[in-house]
């Protein structure tokens, strides 16, 4: 437990080898040359009052009241701006210097509203607690002249109100949004008396381009930036330090409590991933653990149209035990198998899989990463020889040049994304290869060299166009090459990308874009400096996405932008904890640590530990559990914390496989559309009640800490336990502490890892006898495979074409608001930002269909048909539209194909072949779902006693 006000320093750390030495009111002082005098006198114990410093912030000096005096100069300066010097003597209080903050402070409050008392944030407002530092006890001046106290306080947004009559105009607010955040949503307007804060062109939060991140809430020493959660339930008095379950970013929390009610998520300072820094999803977006949908206990039922009726924790856990047991008596011991998730823990995920290992007999377990990172991890462990990023983010500091492709960060990894900025308005310059116009591309203070719009699935030749200018002109890193990679591979690369063929001017057909954009952005890359590629899944989720991933490995190893800081391989991994559940051996081919099971040595491992002998054969994959489904060899599934059937391709072949199994066991908060066809559901737990570890997408183990228990009575990780035991295979940890313990002793890039450690920092993996301090950056001295690997990739058109039937190609993706299949952040006051799924589509194709903005259109490819509203926009190129699958009631994979990826069966979600017609309004089907989903909802009443 931590506690809520944290040491602010007032001005930033400086790294300097060079160290000064002062004395501060009589003590002497030694900080890096550079430090503030308001930081360094922190150091000698000594608090100077400030109002418009704060240590996330650069110096800015405006409110006049850390002012200093220094012997044999002239007047006060202000400490927060003035750099130390050798021999400086400082004074902090003398009574000149007080009587000059008392009298800025007389006038900060001759135009504040006098109501510490009843203000929100009373007992936690520097205003507050400065002047008592700087002993005010009376105002002169009175309250009657000109002031701003009528002032309205605008509460359009969802999550924080602004109250502009106690705002001191200290700026904080627009510093953070711009140097935190990099909205500039936030401007100071006026001169002087009329001075105010204004948000965008001096309009409502809610209708500016606030991106509702908070860090002018949390920069804020007042209470005219506060948290609505606050101002209703009061301050908080106690903190617990945890990591947010939303994306791959890992950014860590204080969630802060009164009692056992949380009262607000404060992005916290060292976390190293994050920095103190939070988008609206992490700090805000969390009210969906106490949503009224949320269910808290088990149920069951013997046919998907019964009613659910709740039972107790052992019946539920009862009938599943039999039904698998029954199943695997009948079709088989393959008959069954397990989805583990990325939203849970690595304990968790590590659970469920052991369960299939052990309590099961097979390997038929798989993950969402399937159908989002496998080809990732086919990728890199091909080329490099570890399944995952080789930087971590803080790397990106020192880039020169900033490759994004086929991510969004400033959506789907806001945080990272603001990092990524900051780095882009020093300097770097930015290629942003995405068929739409990313917000990247050009936003404030930041605009991208070259922007590549290549048409969806033609990635791989896009890549061999960038290689072939590379090789051709010159460009290789021959020493790189020499001496980090396999040399015959890289001839025979070498060879194949310098074909005509592969010329970007022979690609232009395939890829869309003038060749000459591509040289440009070739020799950018290869000769800018330090050059790091950032993608996504707009990489990966295609029919060649492991070829692609492998193709961005070798434009780097090409180049020789691996093994040190600024540059890399880095994929924007979706869910907060999909690195984790790989890496915990989820795949169905895969023990802990990517060890292929075929391996004797590996097997060994677990068999010992274990205590069973474990199926040397991989297990069946998603798709091929569905497909066995239908065929009637699939039985039964246990999937924890994934909805399938809104986040898998080809909704209705998903569904026709839950539909045929004859248990299929749901472990989440909600009855999400899988549940539909459960027979079984078991109530989970947020990511406030649990405690673990997650891997964020830079390999950081970050702990996860229960901030309240569970409210369902059990956790995630004792269900699994107390299926297992129910099975009859014995599972005893009394703590995921020991479930840690495990896989260090079984896993060797885990070794050193334990919770004690963690607990005094997260750490990036590999973690053991050789780096027992964490790897931030991978491959500095060789790749984990020994020589680097370049692999030919040949570019292969996905077979799904366009057509006279189909003529446009539809592409997915996500929005900052909303997260993957919306169960959490629909049930969160972020609907405000989209309520539903909206198209894109360029005016001309619009235009060419009769189609207006907001109109109802029907979405309809080979695969099926949708109906939702169109947004008219030239974000997307003509005969590219584009969509996000966040609500259940469009469900944009009921039109993604069964086509995949060659290496890893991850789906192609990126590119399906479609038409778009207008619409009167939802299709059909989509009624009747609404119908069908609320009736499999119905929980049957309980009769009374
Ligand atoms: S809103 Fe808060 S941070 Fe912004 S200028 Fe006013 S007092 Fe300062
Ligand atoms: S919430 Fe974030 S984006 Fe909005 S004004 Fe504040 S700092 Fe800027
Ligand atoms: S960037 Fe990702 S991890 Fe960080 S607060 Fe937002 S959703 Fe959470
Ligand atoms: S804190 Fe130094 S001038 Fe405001």
């Amino acid at each position: 437990m931590s506690l809520i006000q944290e040491l602010d320093h007032g001005t930033k750390f400086v790294a300097s080898e060079t160290m000064v030495t002062l004395t501060v009111d009589g003590h002497s002082v030694s900080v890096p040359e550079g430090t503030s005098i308001m930081r360094a006198s922190l150091e000698a114990g000594i608090k100077v009052p400030k109002l418009c410093a704060t240590d996330s912030l650069d110096s800015f000096g405006s409110c006049r009241m850390c002012l200093v005096e220094i012997e044999g100069r002239a007047g006060t300066p202000a400490s927060c701006t003035t750099p130390v010097a050798p021999g400086m003597k400082v004074r902090t209080f003398t009574e000149k210097l007080q009587k000059l903050r008392r009298g800025v402070m007389e006038l900060y409050i001759s135009d504040h509203p006098l109501d510490c008392l009843t203000c929100s944030a009373n007992g936690n407002c520097e205003l507050q607690d400065t002047a008592g530092e700087v002993g005010l006890r009376e105002v002169r001046y009175g309250y009657e002249g000109d002031n701003h106290l009528s002032s309205p306080v605008d509460g359009s947004n969802p999550y924080f109100n602004f109250d502009p009559s106690k705002c001191i105009v200290c700026s904080r607010c627009v510093r953070a949004c711009e140097e935190v955040q990099g909205t500039f949503a936030l401007t100071i307007e006026g001169r002087g008396f009329a001075s105010k804060v204004a948000a965008g062109m001096d309009e409502p939060f809610l209708t500016s381009e606030c991106v509702s991140c908070g860090a002018c809430v949390q920069a804020c020493p007042t209470a005219t930036l506060m948290e609505k959660t606050v101002v209703e339930m009061g301050q908080p008095e106690h903190s617990v330090v945890t990591t947010c379950a939303y994306c791959g970013v890992g950014c860590n929390f204080k969630a802060e409590l009164r009692g056992d009610q949380v009262i607000r998520m404060v992005p916290w300072k060292d976390g190293k991933a994050n920095h103190g820094h939070s988008c609206v999803k992490g700090r805000f977006a969390w009210g969906y653990a106490n949503h009224p949908d949320r269910i808290m206990q088990p149920m069951i039922r013997e046919k998907t149209s019964d009613p659910w009726r709740e039972v107790s924790w052992d019946e539920a856990i009862g009938r599943v035990a039999s039904e698998f047991k029954r199943i695997q008596a009948s079709y088989g011991k393959g008959a069954v198998g397990v989805i583990t998730s990325s939203r849970c823990t690595d304990e968790e995920a590590y659970l469920v899989q052991k369960l299939t290992r052990t309590a099961f007999g097979n390997n038929n377990t798989d993950t969402c990463a399937r159908v989002c990172h496998s080809p990732t991890g086919y990728g890199l462990k091909t080329t490099f020889g570890t399944s995952a990023g080789t930087q971590d983010f803080d790397s990106v500091d020192d880039a020169d040049v900033i490759v994004v492709m086929g991510a969004n960060p400033t959506d789907g990894h806001p945080v990272f994304a603001s990092r990524m900025k900051k780095r882009l308005r020093e300097g770097a310059k930015l290629i942003v290869i995405d068929p739409r116009r990313i917000d990247l591309v050009r936003m404030p203070h930041v605009e991208a060299a070259y922007h590549l719009p290549l048409r969806p699935g033609t990635n791989v030749a896009m890549l061999n166009a960038l290689a072939h200018v590379i090789v051709t002109e010159g460009l290789i890193n021959q020493e790189f090459v020499q001496s980090r990679c396999d040399l015959d591979a890289f001839s025979d690369w070498a060879a194949f990308v310098s074909q005509p063929g592969n010329s970007p001017e022979a690609m232009e057909a395939v890829t869309t874009v003038p060749a000459a954009l591509v040289r440009g952005a070739a020799r950018l890359y290869a000769t800018g400096g330090n050059g790091a590629i950032y993608y996504g899944l707009g990489v990966t989720e295609h029919s060649q996405g492991s070829t692609a991933v492998m193709g961005i490995a070798n434009l780097a190893m090409a180049t020789g932008n691996l093994g040190r800081r600024g540059v890399g391989v880095n994929p924007l991994r979706g869910q907060n904890n999909v690195q984790g559940s790989c890496d915990m051996g989820s795949f169905p081919h895969e023990l802990p640590g990517y060890r292929h099971v075929s391996e004797p040595a590996v097997r060994a491992i677990y068999e010992k530990e274990w205590g069973v002998s474990i199926d040397p054969e991989p297990g069946l994959r998603i798709p091929n559990m569905l497909d066995a489904a239908v065929e009637g060899t699939f039985r039964g599934i246990y999937i924890q914390g994934e909805d399938i059937a809104q986040s898998d391709p080809d909704t209705k072949h998903v569904t026709a496989g839950l539909a045929a199994m004859e248990c299929v066991v749901v472990h989440d908060l909600f009855l999400n559309e899988t549940a539909n066809y459960a027979h079984v559901f078991l109530p989970g737990a947020t990511f406030l009640e649990k405690d673990g570890t997650f891997i964020n997408a830079e390999r950081r183990i970050n702990r996860v800490r229960k901030v309240i228990e569970p409210r369902t009575g059990m956790g995630d990780w004792e269900v699994t336990q107390a299926i297992s035991n129910a099975m009859g295979y014995a599972m005893n940890y009394a703590h995921p502490s020991e479930i840690m313990d495990e896989i260090a002793r079984t896993t060797p890039t885990f070794a050193g890892v334990n919770f004690a450690m963690l607990d005094h920092g997260s750490v990036q993996w590999p973690c053991n006898e050789k780096a027992p301090e964490g790897t931030p950056i991978m491959h500095i001295d060789g790749f984990a495979r020994g020589k680097g690997l370049m692999v030919v990739t040949e570019f292969v058109a996905t077979d799904e074409k366009v057509g006279p039937r189909f003529p446009l190609l539809l592409t997915t993706g996500r929005i900052l608001s909303q997260y993957n299949v919306g169960a959490q952040t629909r049930r969160t006051a972020n609907v405000v930002w989209h309520a539903e799924d909206l198209l894109e589509i360029h005016p001309q194709d619009a235009e060419d269909r009769g189609i207006r903005d907001g109109d109802w259109v029907r979405l309809a490819s080979r695969s099926g048909e949708t109906s939702l509203r169109a947004h008219v926009t030239d974000r997307v190129a003509p005969g590219v539209i584009y969509t996000t699958f966040h609500h259940p009631t469009t469900q944009a994979n009921v039109v993604t194909t069964e086509y995949s990826d060659w290496a890893t069966n991850c789906p192609e979600y990126k590119v399906t072949a479609v038409q778009v017609s207008p619409s009167n309004g939802p299709s059909a089907w989509q009624d009747s779902y609404r119908e069908m989903a609320a009736k499999s909802r119905r929980i049957e009443a309980v009769p009374a006693k």
